[in-house]
Order: structure tokens, then C-alpha cells, then sequence
């Protein structure tokens, strides 16, 4: 279940439920928390102001919101690309603000992202950027093989595995991007606008992939303007709206 609270949900009052046992219950399963979170840029852009959020674990949540609302900001804190003005930002239990170097390295191997343009290399086939990431993690020759086969299999591109990415289409270049997000078995999955440059019909196949690896246990978080697709889904979703938050389903 989303929480979204108007507390800092570290107050007893809201994380638990008059019950130390339920309070560790809770928190274990809680993925993302955000307590009051704010983040003003460098040049004094506001992007989030006091935004307090839960997802917990295996949950699928939407996030909609007109342009310059604070989605993609809301996503960089949670993968530790930008850091918080104010708040904590916790994921996979780690405090993200407060890793550095190696172990931020090490915290961003476990989630998964996934982007509007793709980020592919291009001169590079597909298998090789689905299996950059392992490689640059020293993983041998074999384990990459091993893993990288489902990866394709799961995205449907097991066919396409020695394709240069100019030779895929719009959904097949982000079906690449999905399998490198997924490589790696992150137990989140986070989605910048991942249909933004898609058709309805490839849009819908991105998000059946995302359901399917949903159903496997993967916690998911989708930033989206496509109010179709969000409707004919049955997830939870939270609208931004001015750089906070807002409940809408
Ligand atoms: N690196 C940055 N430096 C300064 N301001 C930024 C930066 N990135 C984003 N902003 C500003 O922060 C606000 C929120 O931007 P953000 O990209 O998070 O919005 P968004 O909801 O993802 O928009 P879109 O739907 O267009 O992708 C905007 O006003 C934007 O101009
Ligand atoms: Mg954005």
C-alpha cells in the first residue's frame, strides 16, 4: 500500500500501528520512504517541497503530474543521482544522501532504472549493453551468459541479441533498456516517462514486461503522462502537482 503521509513518517504515530512488532513488520517491508523531502537546484529551482512518501515492497505505483512537477527529481534522489535539501530519502534501507564512492556504487547496483531515450551505446550490440553492467562488476564470462539469456528471453530479444541498437525500433531500444535495468535481479525498478516516445502499442507491451517482473516480487515505480495507460492499469497512483504530492487513486 502507498502511504502518503502529512507527517514525518518516522513519527511513531505513523509508522506504527500502537505496536512495537508491527512497527518492524512495517518497516521491513517499506522500500522507499521520503520524509519530507524538499530539493531546490543550484539556481534556486524548487523541484520538491516536502514531499513524505512510502511504497513498500512488491508494490506498482504511478506517478503522474504535469511537466516540471518534480517526477524525474523525485526518481534521480531515489537512485542517489541528485541528494536532498532537506529530508531523508531511504531505500533498500540505506540513507541514499549519505552514501559516498564505493558504497553508492554498490547501493545503485540494486535498482534498476530505466529511461524515456533509451541510453543505449550505440556501437554496441544489444547483449553487450544489456551485459555492461555486469561486466564493469567483474562478473566472469559464464555468470554474464547465465544471466543475460533470461534478460532477452523476459523482454522478448533473445533473436535480436547481436543487433546494433540503430537496427531496433523505438519499443525493441527500450525493451534493451529494461533487460540492462533487470540484468542485474534489483529488487526495484524505477521508470522515467518509459512510453514517452512510444506508440499505444508498445507502451502497453513496456508496461505487460513491467507487470510481469511486478509479479515476481520487483517493486516498481513508472513516472508517466499517459493517462490511458495509467487507466487501464490497476495500480495505485500519486499525482505531482507544483513540486508536491498528491494522492489519486
Ligand atoms: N539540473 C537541474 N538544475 C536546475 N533546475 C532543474 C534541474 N532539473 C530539473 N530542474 C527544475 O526542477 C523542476 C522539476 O523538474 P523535473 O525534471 O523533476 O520535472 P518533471 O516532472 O520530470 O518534468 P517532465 O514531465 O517535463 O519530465 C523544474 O522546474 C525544472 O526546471
Ligand atoms: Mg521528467
Amino acid at each position: 500500500m502507498v502511504v502518503l503521509t502529512t507527517q514525518k513518517a518516522t513519527d511513531k504515530s505513523v509508522l506504527t500501528q500502537n505496536s512495537e512488532t508491527k512497527q518492524h513488520n512495517r518497516s521491513v517491508a517499506v522500500i522507499v520512504q521520503l520524509d519530507s523531502v524538499s530539493k531546490t537546484y543550484a539556481n534556486g529551482c524548487h523541484a520538491l517541497v516536502n514531499i513524505n512518501l512510502e511504497v513498500q515492497k512488491g508494490e506498482f505505483l504511478f506517478i503522474t503530474g504535469p511537466s516540471g512537477s518534480g517526477k524525474s527529481t523525485l526518481l534521480k534522489l531515489l537512485y542517489g543521482d541528485e541528494s536532498p535539501t532537506q529530508g531523508d530519502v531511504i531505500v533498500n534501507e540505506c540513507n541514499v544522501a549519505a552514501l559516498r564512492g564505493d558504497r553508492l556504487s554498490f547501493f545503485r547496483r540494486r535498482i534498476g532504472v530505466v529511461f524515456q531515450d533509451y541510453k543505449l551505446i550505440s556501437r554496441r550490440t544489444v547483449a553487450e549493453n544489456v551485459s555492461v553492467v555486469l561486466k564493469a562488476q567483474g562478473y566472469t564470462r559464464q555468470e554474464i551468459q547465465r544471466r543475460l539469456e533470461p534478460s532477452l528471453k523476459l523482454v522478448g530479444l533473445l533473436s535480436k541479441a547481436e543487433c546494433f541498437p540503430e537496427y531496433l525500433s523505438g519499443g525493441e531500444q527500450q525493451r534493451v533498456g529494461i533487460a540492462r535495468a533487470i540484468v542485474g535481479t534489483p529488487p526495484i525498478l524505477l521508470a522515467d516517462e518509459p512510453t514517452g516516445n512510444l506508440d499505444p502499442d508498445n507502451s502497453w507491451q513496456v508496461i505487460q514486461i513491467f507487470q510481469k517482473l511486478n509479479s515476481f516480487g520487483v517493486t516498481v515505480i513508472v513516472t508517466t503522462h499517459d493517462e490511458q495507460l495509467v487507466r487501464r492499469c490497476n495500480h495505485p497512483v500519486v499525482q505531482m502537482r507544483e513540486w508536491r504530492l498528491e494522492r489519486k487513486s
